[in-house]
């Protein structure tokens, strides 16, 4: 332990005591190594924050210029063609497949060629995480079919995308021989220890090794050799069992109603007659961009749950670390890592470094210290009596493992991101209303909100920096709010511009962080949220530890998918489900009800879409 106390002596460092009494901005400033409030001479943001919005636009500080690149329905470029969208919904299940699929989320730039770090021209990979049948068909949710299912299926998975930027302006490449859409039809290889189990194995895989289709990919993660971490998160929500579950399918949520209909296009979703099925997701998919006859490989030794991201951190030895949150109340913080090193000269060679590993939960103990609990068939209680007859158990019960360990429950871990420069890791906790609700966990350090319904974020260092170690020491960097509402409840405890519900979260080239909103529409504008407005993009201005409010998004939409190019001048961002509003369903006789973007036609319908954000003068985004 002397080791690890030493080690987070040299960095910079801040008290657990001194950030909950409210001492954010020094505690941000020590974060990028500064030494305290308004360090003398660091230069400030070059931006005015934006003011809260309602409007049905985008909305960027002065000098900034956004652009939309690819919405849903805009081909993706295929060799095998590029069927346009049509503004009626119309377009069919084999077009949609060939075009992107609905609501974009967590998204990375891969600069061509491999290797290189092209700042203009690359492949952008990004998943497609639901759907919103009012506005994907002409007569919306009605009138289920086969037929729509197969739609329903095309506009699901993941797009890559080739993107080029010539004279000032970004377009998508097309055709492309990167171009590519895997749906949730797409054959995908089962890979480490949970690969062949008789958990993994249905009617029609008996080998229990290859699964139709990803799907419900949310944030994401990457590889040191150039690969793409799709995140499969909400599963359960197209599957169905309306008779009698088992206890994993309960811990699941697999709904007794359906939710999504898929079952009616193929039995498989049907989880009563299919048991197996829903064990085949639930985890960590990796996809080549670079190699488009690649198949994806569902990757078991990262556990299996509702998987948000999958952020890489290279350890000083050479092995991976890959962090991941479940995104449910009460569900934990995962980390994986490899047993070998990565071999950065032969990206061939990285071909198992993901199915041989150990995973671990996190455990935050109220003293700001905390551990990682191997999930390790035999150990810690994992043993056949228990319910574990081996690893691959173990992985497909990832969360019941965790509660025999006695991982911490958390507030919805969302996004995690790493700054290379300091190595401290941050992750969102992005609300939980049952905290301290009657027969629900009470608040600890970690989740000190009862009703946590605006969501805080959590940083923590490993021991030495160590991606590897098995100990941290965490704190809470903020709790979400507005800092002039009346109500302490409310106020958060930073300084600058309102926000709620942090989701997404990334540190750019330069290890500015940047905070992405996800207000759920039933929420949005209702109530007390009106003083958060649409959601938003905000900024952590680094020398004053200030949040300030970049962007906001058009009506009913969440903010996801932030990437920058390697030379900080591009930003993409994902604008999510605009026009999503109050929990109803769009109707597809008015599909553009609340939202109109991107395109404001007077015969459109609100798309997901891919935006790119520049400089006027062509400087580092918000440099
Ligand atoms: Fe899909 Fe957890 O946001
Ligand atoms: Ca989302
Ligand atoms: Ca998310
Ligand atoms: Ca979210």
């Amino acid at each position: 332990m002397i080791a690890f106390d030493e080690a987070l002596e040299d960095g910079p460092r801040l008290s657990r005591r001194q950030v909950l009494q409210g001492g954010v901005a020094a505690a941000i400033a020590a974060m990028f190594g500064l030494p305290g409030c308004a360090a003398p001479g660091a230069a400030g943001p070059a931006f005015k924050s934006v003011p809260l919005s309602k409007a049905d636009t985008l909305v960027v500080p002065e000098g900034y210029r956004t652009d939309i690149l690819f919405a849903w329905g805009d081909p993706v470029g295929a060799p095998a063609g590029s069927p346009p969208f049509k503004f009626d919904a119309s377009n069919t299940a084999a077009e949609q497949a060939l075009q992107a699929g609905m609501h974009h989320d967590g998204m990375q730039y891969y600069p061509l060629p491999y290797g290189s770090s092209d700042s203009t021209h690359g492949l952008l990979a990004m998943n497609h995480e639901y759907h919103s049948d009012g506005l994907l068909f002409p007569d919306g949710a009605a009138n289920w079919s086969a037929a729509k299912v197969a739609k329903v299926i095309a506009a699901s998975g993941v797009s890559v995308i080739e993107v080029e930027q010539k004279d000032g302006a970004w377009r998508v490449v097309r055709p492309s021989r990167y171009g590519r859409r895997i749906t949730a039809d797409t054959p995908c290889t089962v890979s480490g220890p949970a690969a062949g189990s008789d958990l993994m194995k249905t009617a029609k895989d008996p080998s229990g090794r290859e699964v139709l289709g990803t799907f419900a990919g949310c944030a994401h993660g990457w590889t040191p050799w150039g690969t793409y971490l799709t995140a499969e998160e909400n599963f359960q929500d197209r599957f169905v069992n309306a008779g009698t579950q088992s206890a994993l399918q309960k811990r699941d949520l697999i709904p007794a109603k359906s939710r999504a209909n898929w079952e009616i296009g193929d039995e498989r979703f049907d989880a009563g007659k299919h048991p197996n099925e829903p064990n085949r997701f639930g985890w960590v998919v990796e996809i080549d961009p670079y190699d488009p006859a690649a198949k994806p490989i569902k990757r078991t030794a990262l556990g299996r749950c509702c998987h948000e991201c999958a952020t890489p951190s290279l350890a000083p030895d050479g092995r991976l670390a890959i962090y991941t949150g479940d995104d449910k109340a009460f569900e934990y913080i995962y980390k994986f890592v490899s047993r070998d090193r990565v071999d950065a000269t032969d990206r061939a060679k990285n071909r198992t470094i993901l199915d041989e590993g150990t995973l671990y939960v996190a455990r935050f103990n109220d003293d700001g210290t905390g551990a990682w609990l191997p999930l390790v068939h035999g150990q810690n209680g994992l043993t056949p009596a228990a319910g574990f007859r081996d690893q691959a158990e173990v992985l497909v019960k990832t969360r019941m493992a965790a509660d025999v360990v006695g991982g911490t429950k958390m507030d919805r871990p969302e996004w995690i991101a790493v700054n290379e420069k300091t190595r401290e890791v941050v992750v969102t906790l992005t609300n939980n209303v049952d905290r301290g609700a009657t027969g629900r966990p009470g608040i600890d350090a970690a989740n000190p909100r009862p009703n946590n319904l605006l969501g805080h974020i959590v940083r923590w260092r490993e021991a030495n920096d160590d991606p590897t170690a098995t100990t941290f020491r965490w704190d809470m960097l903020v709790l979400a709010g507005n800092p002039d509402a009346s109500l302490a409840a409310w106020k958060g405890n930073f300084k600058g511009d309102a926000f709620a519900n942090p989701d997404g979260v990334r540190f750019d080239p330069s290890g500015r962080l940047w905070i992405m909103t996800d207000i759920s529409p039933t929420r949005l504008n209702k109530g007390e949220f009106e003083m958060f407005g649409n959601n938003q993009l905000l900024m952590v201005d680094p020398a004053t530890g200030t949040f300030r409010r970049f962007l906001t998004g058009p009506v009913g939409c969440e903010i996801t998918g932030l990437v920058f190019t390697p030379d900080g001048r591009t930003a993409f961002l994902n604008i999510q489900h605009p026009g999503e509003i109050g929990g109803e369903s769009n109707d597809p006789k008015e599909p553009h009800k609340y939202s109109n973007w991107p395109d404001y036609r007077a015969d459109g319908r609100p798309r997901s879409g891919t935006v790119v954000i520049r400089r006027s003068d062509g400087g580092v985004i918000g440099g």
